[in-house]
């Protein structure tokens, strides 16, 4: 007969309300649901509606009165600030997130409000999300690597009552001060919160000057202890919000019944984490890996998480992560294929490995962008664990796509993240026919409706854009905008993005968004962004920018403004460091910029002519420009 993976997954498909319903005794719910699967108003489905809970409650007091209070809920681990540790028990962490609630609650945040948390790596953020989702307020993290601009715009969509932030954040060799980047946000955004509470870092000090400053410390001192407030099933716990084809982000809104069943689900059937084990996400809050699975996730399974303020290298060395895992015991570490491939090139032999007893390591998650094979064959030979590459969208909140190590270990294929995972009913739709493609084919990744719990509800203030960007195309289903293939053995591959997003270093960044900030300079007629192979971030973006006529400046004086604009408008976190000028760009006869064919060029791979170019010879000059940076012909990698 078949093996738990396959039952598991045939039941999810073939009962999915019994599924999620069995699933769902794993959460303490105030009032149990009168319907597993509310599909009354589809497309917009709710998963357990008429029940109540606490997202908070089912991560820290409900451990506490198990008898879990003192055992590890999360360790800080921060080398960036001189090696600091710290570790709160269950019982700390409850205490500490219901002072901080109490400190909301005085600032009159209640129930579906939203706060924007603008965080670095501190356990504060944490507290700040727990905070939040104990009052049945709105939490929307911010990534510390966007710059004012972005910040404005996200504060301008989610219009919250508060902003909680910290003084600055540490990269590995500068301390970014935050105070003047929130004050020009709040300058900039149209909706002023009412105050920001501001956890004072020693490494730098400041005061908002734009709205009221709550200091953190005095304020979550002084406050009484917040109760949890149960809130509906679909009621929102956060917005995230992510890259979409144009600079206006989508804010995608999770609900707290769903997202609490699927996550606790997830821990032991996907990761295999029981509680008590440790389990280290080395992402960061501000991305839904941090999300999901360094504070929701663990915490619900009772387990202990490590929330970790440094990078895979240069902090001080490639042999962090191993020293973090000895240090604290870690079972199974999830982080990007990025971050191996930075450590590997600087210790290629893994000697920093020798020094550290990784005994207790049992298996690596990679995800947020493909595992190339030889990544994996790295990781695999390094670490002698299972390497298990895992496919996921901000949207979906946890994985679609991975080896379960809880349920049954598959053999792994190099470059395919598995099987679907239980409640997923994915397809591989053809682009035309929207019939499902043979075996082996190419098409665009899909998933049958309705989703499994945790799936995003809908697009913060935008249900039509949900509709038309995600459910519109492949009527029934939800476009993923990954293609890819199933294999024989029912493998899925994920191949390429469908849209304009591309893969940073496993930042998802929108080539759009650039370009709207490159058509802003005043002497840019013209541009386009595509993204470029980079052995180390998997993607880089590259500009090329037409200038406007009677533009009597260098081009290389352009190209540093455009640099410098993208940076200050979106982040250092876009990576955008190179652009070149052309005299045209290639563009088909209706005028749609050929941004594929350049991308072939920019990576030496083979392409052809497209039938509908309006002018082959543009394709000379660009071809021309990408050696003149480097690409094409002329890439050294
Ligand atoms: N706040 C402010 N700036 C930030 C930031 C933050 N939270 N995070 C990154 N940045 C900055 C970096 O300092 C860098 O600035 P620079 O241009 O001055 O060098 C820029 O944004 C680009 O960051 P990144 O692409 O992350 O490059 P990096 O060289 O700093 O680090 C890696 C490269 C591979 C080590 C790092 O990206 C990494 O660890 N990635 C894997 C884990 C991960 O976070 N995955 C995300 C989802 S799972
Ligand atoms: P994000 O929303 O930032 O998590 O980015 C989601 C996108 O990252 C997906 O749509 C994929 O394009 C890509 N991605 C994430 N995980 C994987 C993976 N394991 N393999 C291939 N692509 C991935």
């Amino acid at each position: 007969m078949s093996n738990p993976f396959e039952e598991a997954y045939a039941r999810s498909i073939n009962d999915p309300e019994g599924f999620w319903a069995d699933a769902a005794e794993g959460i303490t719910w105030t009032k149990k649901w009168d319907k597993v699967l509310d599909d009354s108003k589809a497309p917009f489905y709710r998963w357990f509606a008429g029940g109540e809970l606490n997202t908070c409650y089912n991560c820290l007091d409900r451990h506490v009165e198990a008898g879990r209070g003192d055992q590890a809920a999360l360790i800080y681990d921060s080398p960036v600030t001189g090696g600091t540790q710290k570790t709160y028990t269950y019982a700390e962490l409850t205490d500490e997130v219901a002072r901080v609630a109490g400190a909301l609650k005085a600032e009159g945040v209640e129930k579906g409000d939203r706060v924007v948390i603008y965080m670095p790596m501190v356990p504060e953020a944490a507290i700040a999300m727990l905070a939040c989702a104990r009052l049945g307020a709105i939490h929307s993290v911010v990534f510390g690597g966007f710059a004012s601009n972005e910040l404005a715009v996200r504060i301008d969509d989610a219009k919250p009552k508060l902003v909680m932030s910290a003084t600055c954040g540490i990269e590995v060799n500068r301390v970014l001060d935050y105070i003047p980047l929130l004050d020009k946000a709040i300058a900039l955004a149209k909706h002023k919160p009412d105050a920001c509470m501001i956890l004072a870092r020693p490494e730098s000090e400041g005061t908002i000057t734009n709205v009221k400053h709550v200091d953190w410390a005095s304020a979550s001192a002084g406050a009484a202890p917040a109760a949890c407030v149960p809130v509906e099933s679909s009621h929102p716990l956060y917005i995230l919000y992510t890259s979409g084809t144009t600079g206006q982000p989508k804010g995608v809104v999770r609900d707290n019944g769903g997202h609490a069943v699927a996550l606790k689900w997830s821990m032991k059937n996907i990761y295999d984490i029981d509680p008590g084990d440790v389990f280290w996400a080395a992402s960061d809050v501000g991305w839904v890996v941090g999300h999901s699975y360094i504070v929701y996730a663990p915490l619900m399974q009772g387990a202990t998480t490590v929330l970790y303020e440094g990078k895979p290298v240069g902090t001080p060395d490639a042999g962090a992560f191993w020293r973090v895992i000895a240090d604290h015991k870690v079972k199974a570490l999830f982080t990007a294929p990025t971050a191996f491939r930075a450590i590997k090139k600087e210790d290629p032999k893994g000697e920093l490995l020798k020094n550290y007893d990784i005994s207790t390591f049992k298996y690596l998650y990679l995800a947020g962008e493909r595992t190339d094979p030889d990544t994996l064959k790295w990781a695999e030979d390094m670490l002698k664990v299972p390497v298990v590459d895992h496919w996921w969208q901000t949207e979906t909140g946890w994985p679609i796509a991975s080896n379960c190590m809880g349920l049954h270990v598959y053999p792994v294929k190099p470059g395919s993240p598995t099987k679907p995972v239980p409640g997923w009913n994915v397809q591989v739709l053809h682009e035309e026919t929207h019939e499902p493609v043979p075996t082996g084919q190419i098409g665009a990744i899909c998933v049958k409706l309705p989703m499994p719990p945790s799936s995003l509800l809908t697009l913060w203030n935008a249900d039509q854009r949900y509709i038309d960007a995600y459910l519109e195309e492949y009527p029934g289903y939800y476009k993923t905008a990954d293609a890819g293939m199933f294999d024989e053995d029912g493998y899925i591959s994920i191949m390429a993005r469908t849209d304009d997003i591309i893969n940073v270093a496993g930042h998802r960044l929108s080539t759009g968004g650039m370009e709207e900030v490159l058509s802003s300079h005043p002497d840019v007629a013209e541009c386009a962004v595509i993204g470029v192979e980079d052995q180390m971030k998997g993607q880089l973006p590259l500009g090329f920018l037409v200038l406007k006529s009677g533009v009597t400046k260098e081009a290389d004086e352009v190209v540093a403004e455009i640099v410098a604009l993208v940076r200050q408008q979106i982040g250092p976190v876009a990576a955008f460091k190179q652009a070149t000028v052309v005299q045209r760009l290639p563009k088909t006869r209706s005028g749609k910029i050929l941004r594929g064919t350049m991308q072939a060029i920019a990576d030496n791979k083979e392409w052809k002519m497209p039938a509908t170019i309006d002018d082959p010879a543009i394709l000379d000059e660009i071809t021309e420009a990408l050696e003149g940076v480097g690409y094409g012909t002329a890439r050294k990698d």
